[in-house]
């Protein structure tokens, strides 16, 4: 019998600086997950403006995110890249899923009362319906696995029961999709304030490491990160959640088990170990950062990348599509 590969989907949006957090969330295991999933990874920039953005950065950042996705070893011979926008499918399903979402769904969101706390002088339409956006980007492309970090959870929960509720409506016309959550490091916390996690657009610039900051940065910031009064490099997240914090990162970028890196700092202090984590996580990014700079000078090859992949995308979405508006009862000609 053939084998039947299931697929994978996941998206990034292309707002401030990337961090540490989004890396081993998500995108380190992109690459591996290529050799066992059809893959398909796309910028998001729809969701990002949700949030007032600059449009000239905007767009930089689309394609600095593309050049990222690539420098992290996504491969576009293999997997689908593309820009969420490019591809207008998206919207299209986004509006036939609003029919299916009930207001009050949305506003029990945690990022939507946290968005429009933080702006309260924006709080438009789009940010209550990013999870819908969000759900049409999983489904349209009959999604079985989405590889995110845990605060996606409640977006990927709903984006289920949207698919279950037209399921039971009609007939099967979505996949139900779960999330992929990484063992360890499915919610990296800040350095400054280990209660948050760590986020591109944290108040204090030395609570997040970002995937552009130079090494001379990332060895300060690790310096300067929330320890406790112990001296001891254990892990125990309720009551050394910095610890714990640093020592996940270490793991996630040195590739070794939790007793490994325990053993290997018995009896040591913070100082050397900060030093050691700051050291492991520059001496990472430094090739990625080198890959990704070489990637952004070409720009036409990433224009290339970018329309084949909505050129692809756009062939899988609408099969989907097409599949809806016929069960909802839009005229077909
Ligand atoms: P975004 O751009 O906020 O984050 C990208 C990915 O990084 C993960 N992440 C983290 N993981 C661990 N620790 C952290 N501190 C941390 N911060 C962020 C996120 O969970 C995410 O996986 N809505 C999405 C983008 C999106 C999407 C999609 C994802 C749009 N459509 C469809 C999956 C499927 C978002 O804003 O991610």
């Amino acid at each position: 019998m053939e084998e039947i590969i299931k697929t994978l989907y996941s998206g990034v949006q292309p707002t401030n600086n990337l961090t540490i957090g989004n890396y081993i969330g998500t995108l380190r295991s992109w690459r591996g997950l290529q050799e066992n999933y059809n893959c398909i990874f796309a910028a998001a920039n729809m969701h990002a403006i949700t949030v007032r953005q600059n449009p000239a950065e905007l767009r930089q950042k689309t394609l600095s995110l593309v050049a990222l996705f690539l420098a992290c070893g996504v491969n576009p011979q293999k997997s689908i890249v593309y820009v969420q926008s490019h591809v207008p499918a998206h919207a299209e399903l986004c509006w036939a899923l609003n029919t299916f979402t009930y207001v009050g769904e949305m506003e029990r969101m945690t990022q939507y009362k946290d968005k429009s706390s933080r702006h309260a002088d924006n709080i438009n339409m789009g940010l209550m319906d990013y999870p819908v956006l969000m759900a049409a980007d999983i489904l349209l492309y009959q999604t079985d696995l989405v590889p995110v970090g845990l605060d996606q959870r409640q977006h990927l929960e709903i984006a289920r029961d949207i698919a279950v509720r037209f399921n039971n409506a009609y007939t099967p016309t979505f996949t139900v999709p779960e999330g992929l959550y990484p063992k360890m490091g499915a919610k990296i916390a800040d350095l400054q304030d280990p209660a948050k996690k760590m986020s591109k657009s944290a108040e204090n610039p030395n609570g997040a490491v970002f995937l552009s900051d130079d090494k001379d940065t990332v060895m300060r910031k690790f310096k300067r990160a929330v320890t406790d009064s112990e001296n001891a490099v254990k892990y125990n997240p309720e009551s050394k959640a910095g610890v714990s914090n640093l020592l996940t990162v270490y793991c996630a970028f040195s590739g070794k088990s939790l007793e490994e890196a325990e053993k290997e700092f018995e009896g040591k202090g913070y100082g050397d170990f900060k030093l050691a984590v700051g050291e492991t996580v520059a001496d990472s990014l430094a090739p990625m950062q080198a890959e990704h700079k070489r990637l952004l000078a070409d720009k036409a090859y990433l224009e290339s990348v970018m329309a084949d992949g909505a050129d692809k995308a756009e062939k899988l979405a609408r099969k989907t599509l097409s599949k809806v508006y016929k069960k909802i009862g839009f005229y077909q000609i």
